[in-house]
């Protein structure tokens, strides 16, 4: 176990969810829109049609600007998020996936050094070199989507890796084929708004029209084609009936409805492009990508909703503690040895004055309990963000300590909710916390 890294307010999953759900524009905008910047490229030397290079040149600038700045600071930040949000999640990714990051990187590098290339090229290579370029490009940005969704797609659905512990079980999981081609089409969507607000901004009247209507076309195929796979994805989530049980709360079922609405609004969008593409102004198509913003973050709460209790589905648990056993790893489960011994003894970065509790150190005790094991989920002060313990407990109005120490012995009864790990007597400080916390 490693210390627990406790976020004022939004609470250390917000921070990674805010992070992560950003960075799927600048990343999907990268794996996307060179397929299209390629198509227009081969087009305007095919036809002879020069003026189409402006267009190029400012979208690929566009792609530099956000993708690689903003896309790889965000892409940086998920890391330094999730290995302090939850550093033993990470630890198991790594130590099965290390080469597979190794090899996602030289694909990564070969796109850095060719969108530099591209960029620095125009006019100074022949044709056909400079499309080689573009496709090399595109086609080992597409490659390193392929190997991050097995991953991704993994940790939510780890399949057969879960008895056989190897790459290639985890790495073809359940939802990596529609996860796959759930990203392909909708990264289309995101070439595809990217280019109409950068076509915008072009002087040629004819050019702007050429290109935000075949980005329109690219946008509604993209769509109807992600929104395709995304609905395949959420049939072979096997969390789905669990997640449908348990939902009671306002947001949560709202979420789906926001997605369903942003994919119509966008299809909406894209055909009125389609028919007027004077009407691309740069205000509706910034709209427009804000409103992917919206439906991105909505649908990752939902996968992170479907995702509980578990971290990794049914092995590690999002606070961190292994539940269950994975023998061809030689990992046992650690919840008898955390039972017997105390979450307070097994976890080491825990005071050492309160590793034995007494009647003064009660309180304190549980709210170190409280913070290892649900703060993952929690935030404990009352103006949280992320579902605050003290609404919790007054929503299931416990009272006193003996209700509050029955309702923390069955809270993995909640579909959505680990099980209390610990000794009877932890089990009480934790109640004599929650108690404090409903006053
Ligand atoms: C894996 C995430 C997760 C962890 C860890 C977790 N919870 Fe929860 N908990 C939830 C979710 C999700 C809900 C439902 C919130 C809602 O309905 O909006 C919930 C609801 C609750 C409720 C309200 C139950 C009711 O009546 O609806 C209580 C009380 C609670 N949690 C206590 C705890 C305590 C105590 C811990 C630590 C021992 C803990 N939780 C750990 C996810 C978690």
């Amino acid at each position: 176990m490693y210390p627990v890294w406790q976020m004022p307010v939004l609470g250390s999953a917000l921070v990674v969810a805010f992070i992560a759900s950003f960075h799927i524009l600048p990343s999907h905008l990268a794996t996307s829109a060179f397929w299209f910047n390629v198509s227009v490229e081969h087009k305007a030397y095919k036809e002879n049609r020069p003026e189409l290079i402006e267009f190029i040149k400012k979208y690929v600038l566009t792609i530099l600007i956000f993708s690689f700045v903003f896309g790889s600071l965000s892409g940086v930040g998920i890391w330094y998020a999730t290995t302090v949000a939850n550093p033993r999640g990470i630890s198991a990714l790594i130590h099965t996936y290390v080469w597979g990051w190794a090899t996602e990187w030289v694909f990564f590098v070969i796109e850095v050094v060719a969108i530099y290339s591209y960029y620095y090229t125009f006019g100074k290579v022949d044709n056909k070199t400079h499309l080689a370029i573009g496709l090399i490009y595109a086609i080992s940005a597409w490659i390193s989507m392929i190997i991050i969704t097995g991953i991704l797609a993994f940790m939510l659905t780890p399949g057969k890796w879960l008895k056989t512990g190897s790459f290639f079980d985890g790495f073809f999981n359940p939802t990596y084929i529609p996860q796959l081609f759930m990203r392909t089409g909708f990264m289309f969507t995101i070439a595809a708004l990217y280019a109409i607000v950068v076509a915008g901004t072009l002087k040629n009247k004819d050019v702007r029209a050429f290109i935000v209507r075949k980005a329109s076309l690219w946008g509604i195929a993209g769509t109807l084609i992600g929104s395709a796979f995304f609905v395949w994805y959420e049939k072979a989530l096997p969390g789905a009936a669990r997640d449908a049980a348990g939902m009671t709360s306002l947001i949560p079922t709202l979420l789906p409805h926001i997605v369903v609405g942003v994919l119509i609004v966008l299809l909406a969008w894209f055909a009125v492009t389609l028919a007027k593409p004077g009407w691309a102004k740069l205000l509706p198509g910034i709209a427009a990508i804000f409103l992917v913003l919206i439906a991105v973050f909505s649908a990752e709460s939902m996968r992170e909703r479907i995702r509980k209790p578990y971290v990794i589905d049914t092995y590690m648990y999002a606070n961190q503690i292994i539940g269950n056993d994975l023998p061809a790893r030689h990992v046992t489960s650690e919840l008898p040895a955390i039972d017997a011994q105390g979450i307070l003894h097994f976890s080491p970065f825990v005071p050492a004055a309160l590793r034995d509790i007494s009647d003064t150190t009660m309180l304190q005790a549980g709210q170190v309990i409280a913070q290892i094991e649900c703060s993952a989920c929690h935030t404990l002060q009352a103006d949280g963000w992320l579902r605050p313990l003290p609404l919790m407990v007054k929503k299931a109005g416990v009272t006193t300590v003996d209700d509050a120490q029955a309702l923390v012995g069955f809270l993995d009864s909640f579909p959505y909710m680990p099980p209390f790990a610990g000794t009877e007597l932890e089990k009480k400080a934790l109640a004599v916390y929650l108690v404090s916390l409903n006053k």
